[in-house]
């Protein structure tokens, strides 16, 4: 079973799934959580690439392979192995996040990135995929309170970028109905959990 979870920054994604993601290991399913852009070592070097504020210069095109590449070697190395071994992966952040982020906010075009994005992922989709989604500016004020999170080279982009990445990931999740849950992620982080858990589990009673 392959989880992704997306939205816009400041959902608290990462914060409500780690209580999740305990407590499904702790009702014995086999549970790894990991993260894109990165999760591997080479993956990793990617995304400080990536990243890195100091690269004002990176090309919109290439910022979209870099992504694409790093993916990769993440399914390769670690994703792909994971699910063979019988083991449930939860992915922050996969292929959507592209899709919104490159394709719409980006202005590259969805189906374009959908395009270099099935050459990396040999066409494989994620059986379930969460949508935190969060008005911007809610999610953009969380980060700015929050002093521990590193402020990254994405967050540093103009409100209309994130009003964009919302947009395209409701349009992505219309889309694809059938692997696409919406969790309301303006609800306390306690509620999101919460929401988390049963989407989660709806999903492996359901297989
Ligand atoms: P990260 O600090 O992991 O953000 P978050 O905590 O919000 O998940 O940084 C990842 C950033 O990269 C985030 O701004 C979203 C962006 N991103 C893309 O633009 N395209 C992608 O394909 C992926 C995976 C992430």
């Amino acid at each position: 079973m392959f989880i992704t979870l997306e939205g816009p920054e400041g959902s608290g994604k990462t914060s409500a799934v780690k209580i999740v993601v305990e407590r499904l290991a702790k009702e014995g399913y086999s549970i790894i959580q990991t993260r894109e852009p990165g999760g591997t070592p080479i993956a990793e070097q990617i995304r400080d690439v990536i990243l890195d504020k100091a690269n004002t210069a990176l090309d919109p095109r290439a910022e979209a392979l870099l992504y694409a590449a790093s993916r990769r070697q993440h399914l390769v190395e670690k994703v792909w192995p994971a699910i063979k071994e019988g083991k449930i992966v939860i992915c922050d952040r996969f292929l959507d996040s592209s899709l919104a982020y490159q394709g719409g906010a980006r202005g590259l075009g969805v189906d374009e990135i959908l395009n270099i994005n099935l050459f990396a992922t040999e066409g494989k989709w994620p059986d379930l995929t969460l949508l935190f989604d969060i008005d911007p500016r809610i999610g953009l004020e969380r980060i700015n309170k929050n002093a521990n999170r590193e402020v990254n080279r994405l967050d540093l982009e103009k409100l209309e970028f994130h009003l964009k990445v919302r947009e395209t990931f409701l349009k992505l999740a219309k889309q694809y109905q059938d692997r696409y849950v919406i969790i309301d992620a303006s609800m306390s982080i306690e509620e999101v959990a919460e929401a988390t858990y049963k989407a989660i589990k709806d999903k492996l009673n359901a297989n």
